[in-house]
């Protein structure tokens, strides 16, 4: 079965090595935006966006950790852990530990490659506002000592009631109540990430200096994460928030939410997870706030405006034993979510639908002819590691939406497949 995913790999894995000229878009954004650049105003109308209902949850890691690399994102490949042997060792071992690891752009460094002696700054935030700074990470850092001592670090009981989290500031580079906007810009494994990420990063900057706050808030890029389709993705520091379905126009209202976040922002309808807390945690944190009050223009078509005019329709689905069963799924949700909705076994969805895990794997049968679109490259790539992985039938729950479409193909004699894992 794992043999037979392998070949689609070694297709893909090539194109990530060798961008073709992704940047193109990003680079009118970042950096040094061109003279011709228009001045961004907040009346613009904003670009049609479908938005995607919010899972509210991301898969629970104990803390976050965060790597300085010296270069900016325009030289960045696909796959940052294939250039930097650092950043894959890191990753692999300390996810196992529960730590979530990226890379990060802050400004500093301008390599247009990566070293063969790799240190970099690396930070770990933890969901009670407690960080650690290590200014020369490097391979013998990893299983050093003093990381193991770290890692084991408890952070406070989670408080619901605290929508922030305050940060002592290291001493050095990081002041006390230093808040930070990461965005994801990571164009050449997401050419949406470098449109929407980039356009968002320039509008941030632009409102930052516009607000003279350049002390209290920093702006950074980050490396993929979030996902495609609620690209532009955004994480918060320290509260370790992710925010989702962000657009250049949100801007002035993100910077407003990360320096008091009140339960009443408008941007918690961007509010995707918090790195750090449980699932139950989670819940009861977006119990907490009410979305309901605060649909802006920007955000007209948000998730809860969705939700409550979602139509659902049936969706018919064989677990791997080959029981059939019915279920009632909400337009505009995805597999993952109709399967964890209705406990249907083999769908874990352990990224919570960011393209990382291919445990929402299933199957959709190519006759009838189902009503889905092709899978994007990302999703081709990390069907690569799907177990049981079947040609031309295999697709990541996470990525394929439910639709009117899908519910007649279904009452048409269409039946989705449910792996064995
Ligand atoms: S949930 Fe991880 S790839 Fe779909």
């Amino acid at each position: 079965m794992i043999l037979s995913a392998v070949p689609r790999l070694l297709r893909h894995r090539p194109r990530t090595l060798i961008p073709s000229n992704p940047f193109q878009q990003f680079q009118r954004y970042t950096h040094s935006p061109p003279k011709s650049q228009p001045k961004h105003t907040h009346t613009a109308t904003p670009d049609p966006i479908e938005w995607l209902p919010l899972p509210r949850s991301l898969a629970y890691r104990k803390a976050l950790m965060l790597l300085s690399i010296p270069l900016p994102p325009v030289h960045w490949p696909s796959h940052l852990d294939i250039a930097s042997p650092l950043l894959a060792t890191t990753s692999a071992m300390y996810k196992s530990l529960g730590i979530a690891v990226n890379a990060i752009y802050d400004g500093s460094g301008t390599d247009t490659t990566f070293s063969n002696e790799e240190v970099y700054k690396a930070r770990i935030f933890w969901p009670d506002g407690m960080s650690k700074t290590y200014e020369r990470f490097t391979m013998d850092s990893v299983s050093s000592e003093e990381l193991q001592n770290d890692l084991a670090y408890v952070p406070e009981p989670f408080d619901s009631n605290r929508l922030a989290v305050a940060v002592e500031g290291d001493g050095k580079g990081l002041a006390k109540d230093t808040k930070e906007i990461l965005v994801c810009t990571h164009g050449s494994r997401d050419c949406r990430c470098s449109d929407r990420g980039g356009a968002l990063v320039y509008a941030l900057r632009e409102e930052v200096e516009r607000r003279n706050l350049g002390a209290r808030v920093k702006i950074r890029e980050i490396a993929h994460v979030g996902g495609h389709k609620y690209a532009a993705n955004a994480i918060l520091l320290p509260t370790l928030d992710m925010m989702s379905n962000l657009t250049l126009e949100h801007a002035p209202s993100l910077i407003s939410h990360i320096l008091d976040p009140r339960a009443d922002s408008q941007m918690w309808n961007h509010w995707r997870g918090r790195y750090g807390l449980t699932e139950a945690q989670q819940a009861e944190l977006w119990s907490k706030v009410d979305p309901s009050k605060t649909v802006t223009s920007a955000s007209a078509r948000t998730p809860a405006s969705l939700e409550t005019r979602a139509e659902r329709v049936e969706l018919r689905f064989k677990t791997f034993e080959g029981e059939l069963r019915t279920v009632n799924a909400r337009i505009g949700s995805n597999l993952l979510e109709v399967g964890k909705e209705n406990d249907l076994p083999s769908l874990e969805g352990v990224c919570g639908g960011n393209l990382e895990c291919a445990t929402c794997h299933l199957y959709i049968p190519s006759s009838p002819t189902p009503p889905v679109g092709e899978a994007s490259d990302e999703e081709l790539d990390m069907l690569g590691y799907a177990l049981g992985y079947r040609d031309g039938e295999s697709r990541l729950g996470c990525q394929v939406q439910v639709t009117k479409e899908l519910g007649e193909w279904c009452a048409a004699g269409g039946v989705i497949g449910l792996p064995r894992f």
